[in-house]
């Protein structure tokens, strides 16, 4: 029986090896491993991918999130209790960073069709509160929609973009995610479509201060060596981890098409009754950093993830339990009485993500699709 694993991060390294250990190698003979040339050259590098003045690396995704409403707040665009709408089907590290800042998340339902935050459901949250909107491009999908922006501008809200799943994403008119909004949150954590070999992730933006107070509040709050401007903590990106991501930003572009390329096949070849596809996106507004399939019914979904296991196929939920369904959130004030989100439930219910990345095979795709098929 063939095994083929939800994602084999061994194999992923493995495309780009050679490089990537010649690069550490660089670092480890070097003595400097922490705000030095590979991150200089990776921030660089980065933000003309992006097409942003600045990247500001950090230790990690939710850092990245957090630092930009802390930096908000240093600035007095934003204070405790102001709210920030946001999708309600994300990973919870979205709203974690809301929280976290004494900010008040607005959930909004996703579009069943695209997964993605209904943009028609925007507006009727809006309160004069209302401070800024963080989209998310979730499974590496675009989110953001003209009407998006028209309300940011009509309301005057921050447009803030969660990218840890869309790294090479575009816009229909070409922008890069990343530098859509006012500032954008990247991980690199191991499985994204840009992974390094442990946490990292970076913040990208125009706007020159609210860069400069990032870098500050990540370095304990300091700009100047000894002297303490905020009360900020240690967020750094390493110089290895730079130096990996540098490598494989180089490879991100063709590891991309190579995601698209399966998700093609899956799109022409999956046709099994028990089973929806979102709407399909023109290629580049897609980067399918994962593979989302709806199944009909919770005990479908679950039989069908099973069967895929039993034949070989590794498969996961994302995500299992909606944030507004989580123990840690049970008794915020916002949401209480419990938030019902029946749209988000479903999703958490129904979906599951098949393997795709940049080393399965086609032949290997080929058969996840016929296996799905013949799933009664
Ligand atoms: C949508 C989303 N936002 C934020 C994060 C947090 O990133 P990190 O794991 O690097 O903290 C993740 C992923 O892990 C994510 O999928």
């Amino acid at each position: 029986m063939k095994e083929i694993p939800f994602l084999s991060l061994k194999d992923v390294t493995a495309l780009h090896g050679q490089e990537i250990r010649e690069a550490i190698e660089r670092v480890v003979v070097s003595g400097w491993y922490l705000q030095g040339e590979a991150n200089r050259n990776f921030e660089c590098d980065y933000a003309k991918f992006i097409g942003t003045n600045h990247t500001v690396g950090c230790a990690s995704g939710l850092d990245a999130l957090g630092l930009i409403f802390r930096a908000y707040i240093e600035m007095g665009v934003l204070k405790a209790g102001d709210e920030i709408i946001v999708p309600a089907n994300t990973y919870i590290a979205t709203i974690l960073s809301i929280t976290e800042n004494g900010l008040v998340p607005v959930l909004v339902e996703p579009n069943p069709n695209t997964l993605e935050i209904d943009d028609s459901k925007i507006e009727a949250v809006i309160t004069p509160r209302t401070k800024a909107i963080a989209i998310v491009h979730l499974y590496g999908r675009i989110a953001y929609t003209d009407k998006i922006g028209e309300i940011c501008k009509k309301y005057n809200l921050k447009l803030i973009e969660d990218c840890a799943q869309s790294h090479g994403c575009k816009s229909y008119d070409g922008r890069v995610t990343g530098s859509i909004g006012d500032a954008a949150a990247h991980s690199f954590y191991p499985g994204k479509n840009l992974g390094a070999l442990g946490d990292g992730g970076a913040v990208t933006t125009n706007d020159s201060e609210l860069a400069e107070i990032i870098r500050a509040l990540a370095n304990y709050g300091s700009q100047k060596k000894y002297v303490f401007k905020y009360a900020g903590r240690n967020s750094r990106l390493d110089e290895i981890q730079a130096a990996v991501l540098d490598v494989k930003l180089k490879y991100l572009t063709q590891d991309n098409a190579h995601r698209q390329q399966v998700a093609h096949y899956y799109y022409e070849h999956i046709n099994n009754p028990l089973i929806t596809l979102p709407d399909l996106l023109p290629d580049e507004q897609n980067v399918y950093h994962l593979f989302p399939v709806i199944v009909k019914g919770k005990e479908n979904r679950d039989r069908l993830c099973e069967y895929l296991k039993k034949n070989g196929v590794g498969t996961l939920c994302h995500y299992p339990i909606p944030p507004h369904r989580q123990e840690c959130y049970a008794n915020a004030s916002w949401n209480t009485p419990r938030l019902s989100l029946p749209i988000t439930e479903q999703i958490a219910d129904e979906e599951l993500s098949l393997p795709i990345g940049p080393t399965i095979t086609m032949e290997e795709t080929a058969y996840v699709a016929e296996l799905v098929n013949r799933f009664v």
